[in-house]
Order: structure tokens, then C-alpha cells, then sequence
């Protein structure tokens, strides 16, 4: 593609933990390099940018300007809404995150949340979410891509860009607006230990004889019976390992309100 064709994007972080841009750096294919050369122009990305200060604050109002229409905006985060948007501001003059998130909308020609804070509020919208965080939805009358995952692999995370550059079109979406391509398939249907949960062996404790030879994790609390996402396939890491893989259950991290609903935590 010419360097002219390359796609504007605006990444805005919100209160998240960053860990979503983790996973798009060890994007393999492309590379980040490539992605940022060859395929997007990023013009605001808080943790990969150069710019700094005032002159970061004028590159994201600059581009919400001069793309209208044709910005694709990535957030990452949830975002506090109403009377609680003040706890979180961006830049000297103490705009909300919400406020950006709300002005880059509207320059917006594809919006997608990326991760599980933005599209569903995340672990900081756990009872009692006492920011009052909320996810990108919220914040737009426009359709937001849901891409959940806590964090999304590099895959669903840049998929979802290059589908938009080969296709010039959004991605077939499920009833929680997430792209069918990344989130159609059950975790428990491809999973490696499938098998054994089919044959009754299960891990009855972390640690145990079953755990070393890999039996099913259910009864360590796995969620994947519940779970739409394709890490059974994709993996993370560029194919390393997944958290079924790595001996722990999933805990539905792709899922709306898995910090109360799925995730094993314990009541303090
Ligand atoms: Fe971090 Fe998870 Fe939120 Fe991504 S979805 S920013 S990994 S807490
Ligand atoms: Fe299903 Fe989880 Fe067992 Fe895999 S480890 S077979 S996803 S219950
Ligand atoms: Fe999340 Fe479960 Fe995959 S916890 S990373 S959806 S295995």
C-alpha cells in the first residue's frame, strides 16, 4: 500500500493496565513494525507514540480534525462515566477520558474496543465499580466492535484492523458485538484436554498426580464450558501456550462481567 493509503488510528487508553497493548506488540503477522509502516498510521498511542506533552495532545486533536470520517479509533479501558468522569483525566487542562472518547467518536469511521475493559467496563467495573466504569458503548450512538479478552490475542487485536483494510468493511458480529471470526467457537469444543474430560479425568487439586499428566481443569474451576474465543487455536505469543495449556482453568476472561460472574476469585 502507498504510505498515502495507510489507515489513520487514534488508540486512547482508559483505566485499564496496558495489558492489551502488550498483546498487539507481539503481533508476528505482520509485525508491529510492519503494521505501523505499512498498514495504519498511528497518530496517538499513549505507551508507542514519541510525542509528548502539549505536543501529543495537539497530534490526537489534530487528527480528530483532519480525519472525520475516515479515524479508526481503538480504546483500550474502561471509562468513567457521569459524576465519576473526573476520575480519570488526560493532559494539562484535566479533560476526561470520556470526553475523548466521546470527541474521537464522532470523527470515528470504525470503532473498536479492544479488550474486555472497553467493551464490557473490565476488572476496575467489578462490585461495586465504585469509578463507575463503563465500556466505549457507553459513549457513542455509533456501532462499537467489541474485542474482548483480558487481554485479546495479537491475532483478534490486529485481525480486526487488517480485515478492515482488505475488506473496507466491519466484521459479522455476535449478539454481544463481538466478531464472529474471533469469538464464534466454545473454548471447551476445541480444547486440547477435551479429551479427557470426555474420559471423567480431572485435576482435583493445583498440583496434583492429574495435573501433571494434564487431565481436564473443570473441577479447578475452568470456564471454557461458557467461554467464546478462539485461544484454544490461536494461542497467544505468537502460538506459544494459552492459559488451559499453561495448567490453569479459563476464567471466561472474553465474557461479559466474568470478574463477578466467571472469574474464580475468592470473598475477602
Ligand atoms: Fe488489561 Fe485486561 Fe483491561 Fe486489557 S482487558 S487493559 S489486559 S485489564
Ligand atoms: Fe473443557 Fe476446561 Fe476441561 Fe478444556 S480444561 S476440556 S475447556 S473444562
Ligand atoms: Fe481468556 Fe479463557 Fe482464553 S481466560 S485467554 S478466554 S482460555
Amino acid at each position: 500500500a502507498e504510505l498515502t493509503d495507510r489507515l489513520p488510528v487514534v488508540w486512547l487508553h482508559m483505566a485499564e493496565c496496558t495489558g492489551c497493548s502488550e498483546s498487539l506488540v507481539r503481533t508476528a503477522e505482520p509485525t508491529i513494525d510492519s503494521l505501523l509502516f505499512d498498514f495504519i498510521s498511528l497518530e496517538y498511542h499513549e505507551t508507542l507514540m514519541a510525542a509528548a506533552g502539549w505536543q501529543a495532545e495537539h497530534n490526537l486533536e489534530d487528527a480528530i480534525k483532519k480525519y472525520k470520517g475516515r479515524l479508526i479509533l481503538m480504546v483500550e479501558g474502561g471509562i468513567p462515566e457521569g459524576q465519576s468522569e473526573f476520575y480519570l483525566t488526560v493532559g494539562p487542562h484535566g479533560t476526561t477520558g470520556a470526553a475523548h472518547c466521546r470527541a474521537a467518536a464522532e470523527s470515528a469511521a470504525a470503532i473498536f474496543a479492544i479488550g474486555s475493559c472497553s467493551s464490557f467496563g473490565g476488572v476496575q467495573a467489578a462490585y461495586p465499580n465504585p469509578t463507575n466504569a463503563q465500556p466505549m458503548s457507553k459513549f457513542t450512538n455509533k456501532t462499537v466492535i467489541n474485542v474482548p479478552g483480558c487481554p485479546p490475542s495479537e491475532k483478534n487485536i490486529v485481525g480486526q484492523v487488517l480485515h478492515y483494510v482488505l475488506f473496507g468493511a466491519l466484521p459479522a458480529l455476535d449478539v454481544y458485538n463481538r466478531p464472529k471470526w474471533s469469538y464464534g467457537i466454545r473454548i471447551h469444543d476445541l480444547c486440547e484436554r477435551r479429551g479427557r474430560f470426555d474420559a471423567g479425568e480431572f485435576v482435583e487439586q493445583f498440583g496434583d498426580e492429574g495435573a501433571k499428566k494434564g487431565y481436564c481443569l473443570y473441577k479447578v474451576g475452568c470456564k471454557g464450558p461458557y467461554t467464546f474465543n478462539n485461544c484454544s487455536i490461536e494461542r497467544f505469543n505468537q502460538h506459544t501456550s494459552w492459559p488451559i495449556q499453561a495448567g490453569h482453568g479459563c476464567i471466561g476472561c472474553s465474557e461479559p462481567d466474568f470478574w463477578d460472574t466467571m472469574g474464580p476469585f475468592e470473598e475477602p
